[in-house]
Formats: C-alpha cells, sequence, structure tokens
C-alpha cells in the first residue's frame, strides 16, 4: 500500500483504520482486535485512528489490551489519537456537559492516559479533535510544542479545523501541524469547494477524510448517489464501498480516507480501493450525483 509521508520520519499508509466504532460490535476479546489489526497490517494498512472519547473512553484501552498480549505488534503500528472533547460517559461521567478542552493540564493528562490506556510509550500523532472556541491558542500551542519535545507525541494536527482555525493554532506553535482530519465523503462533499480542501492542498497538507462511507449510508440509502454508485461499481467489476473510497483517493491532493467498519470481510477488502482510479467523467459522474445535480 502507498505510503504518506507528512515529515522525514513520519509516513502513514494511504488508508487508516479508524477505531471509532471498535467497541460497537460487542466483541473487544484480545483474539478479535487483534485480528482485526493483523487483517489491516497484512494489507499494508499500518496506521490506527484512536480518541481518547471513543468507546465512551474505553477504546484506547481495548486496543492496549490487544497491543499487550503482542507487544511485537506495535513496532508495525503508527497510532493516531485525539484529545479535548469532555462529555459526560465514562472517567467524565461527573461533568454536567459536554465541552471541549485545550487547556495545557487537560492535553497533558489526556496524552499521559492515552499512553497508559493503550500501553505505549509515545503517540505518533496527536490531534486536538475539535476546535475550542474557548481556546487560548499560546497556551495551547505551547503544550503541542513541549509534547513533541518530550517524546510523548511525535507530531500533532487538528480535526475539523476551519482554515482560520488552522492559521491560529499554527501561529502559536513551531512545530508543523501536519494534518486536518475533517468528514469527507460522496455524502459530505462540501470541502470541495468551501476552501477547506483547497486551503490545505496549497499548503501540501495531506487531510485525512473520517466517516468516508458517510458512515455506511452511501450504502444503504436508495437514492440517485446510490444508484450512480452501483452503475460504476458494476463499470468496474467492482463494489459501492470499494468505489466511495476509490472516488476519495483519486482525488490529486491525496487524501487519506479513515474507514471503521468492523466487519472482517469488508476489512480484508480495504484495500482494493487503491487499486481502483476512477475516471474523470466517472469521478464527475459520482459527484453530480452528489450535489444531486450536473455541474453548471
Ligand atoms: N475526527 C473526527 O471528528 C471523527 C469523527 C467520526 C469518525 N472519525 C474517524 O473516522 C473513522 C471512520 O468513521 P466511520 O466509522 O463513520 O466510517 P465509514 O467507513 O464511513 O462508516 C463505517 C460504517 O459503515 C458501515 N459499512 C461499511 N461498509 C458497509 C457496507 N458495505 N454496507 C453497509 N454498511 C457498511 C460499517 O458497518 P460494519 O461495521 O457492519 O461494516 C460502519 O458502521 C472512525 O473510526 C474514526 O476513527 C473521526
Amino acid at each position: 500500500m502507498e505510503r504518506v509521508h507528512f515529515s522525514k520520519n513520519i509516513s502513514f499508509s494511504r488508508i487508516i483504520y479508524g477505531m471509532w466504532r471498535l467497541t460497537e460490535d460487542g466483541n473487544i476479546s484480545v483474539e478479535h482486535i487483534t485480528k482485526k489489526i493483523s487483517l489491516c497490517l497484512d494489507q499494508g494498512i499500518t496506521t490506527f485512528d484512536q480518541a481518547d472519547i471513543y468507546g465512551d473512553y474505553s477504546a484506547e484501552e481495548t486496543l492496549g489490551n490487544a497491543i499487550a498480549a503482542d507487544k511485537a505488534i506495535r513496532n508495525k503500528m503508527e497510532i493516531i489519537t485525539k484529545c479535548d472533547i469532555v462529555a459526560p460517559c465514562g472517567k467524565f461521567a461527573a461533568e454536567p456537559l459536554k465541552y471541549y478542552n485545550t487547556s495545557k493540564e487537560h492535553i497533558t493528562q489526556s496524552v499521559n492516559s492515552s499512553l497508559k490506556n493503550m500501553k505505549i510509550d509515545h503517540i505518533d500523532m496527536l490531534l486536538i479533535h475539535r476546535p475550542d472556541p474557548f481556546m487560548n491558542a499560546d497556551e495551547t500551542g505551547q503544550v503541542l510544542d513541549e509534547l513533541i519535545k518530550s517524546g510523548k507525541v511525535r507530531a500533532a494536527g487538528v480535526s475539523n479545523f476551519k482554515p482560520w482555525d488552522w492559521n491560529l493554532l499554527q501561529s502559536r506553535m513551531e512545530n508543523p501541524l501536519l494534518t486536518n482530519q475533517i468528514e469527507f465523503s460522496l455524502s459530505k462533499h462540501e470541502p470541495l469547494t468551501n476552501g477547506d480542501l483547497s486551503f490545505h492542498y496549497e499548503k501540501g497538507v495531506n487531510i485525512m477524510a473520517w466517516s468516508p462511507l458517510g458512515g455506511g449510508r452511501l450504502l444503504v440509502e436508495k437514492n440517485e448517489l446510490y444508484s450512480t454508485l452501483k452503475r460504476i461499481a458494476y463499470n468496474y467489476e467492482s463494489d459501492l464501498a470499494t468505489i466511495a473510497l476509490a472516488w476519495i483517493l483519486s482525488h490529486p491532493s491525496r487524501i487519506l480516507p479513515v474507514v471503521g467498519t468492523n466487519n472482517l470481510e469488508r476489512i480484508r477488502k480495504i484495500h482494493m480501493a487503491t487499486d481502483t482510479k476512477i475516471d474523470r467523467a466517472s469521478w464527475f459522474a459520482l459527484y453530480s450525483a452528489s450535489i444531486g445535480h450536473e455541474v453548471p
């Protein structure tokens, strides 16, 4: 599988396996989690996306149990995790409401607990999960730099940031922010035209696309987009999920989709999307179906 180089010594697999839903299929046994990881590694999918909040603050530990059972596996993986969402569940059950916390104290504690939960000694990339309207940019930028200097975190990035959020945080940091993980798919096409994608493309920053299959909706909602996906999949002798991922992968800005299936058979087939090159007319057929009309 192709690799994307984010810096001199950080590269990720072109497709990333996301662990938001890791605990949702009801089987968190070490064997089951290890199986999912192995199926990814077998295809060259070496990068795994976590967040402190996944599984109501339990998914990192679920991954950590698998890493503890097979320590060699850690060296084959790159691990992304995120912080700043405080939601009243799990360890934050006593909090009165959901809020964001980008303070030095919270980020430092969050990183320490992510390392402990995943039983690892460094995080390959730490993302600020959501832009925090109450952020002290100097403090947040400084703690990210300090965490990189300490070696606990190898690189920093953001998620769901608008260009102005990115510029603000970046202006207070020595290290470069290396990615922005945003929602992007055939059912969330706006980043193509609202500046979110162009902003990063211009800077040579590779973005990550979360929910690249629209959280599965693309494959079940029987609408115009579904019919177009079906037609293109037929033309390419492929399947709908592969085509929907290939549509993202074909974009020249080299976006990294973060896929989230828990189904072992579907995991096994993820790599097929990297071998499928969508031609321009098919790309536009899907785009047109996504926006609901032909381009002007
Ligand atoms: N940064 C952020 O704010 C943010 C937000 C959300 C997610 N994320 C990241 O993005 C990752 C992916 O998100 P996602 O899980 O929503 O991505 P997704 O890949 O768009 O959707 C996965 C869902 O689609 C279903 N699905 C996949 N193939 C299917 C098929 N052929 N037919 C029917 N259903 C199908 C899966 O069900 P099965 O399991 O049954 O296959 C699963 O429920 C997350 O794990 C997380 O790492 C980040």
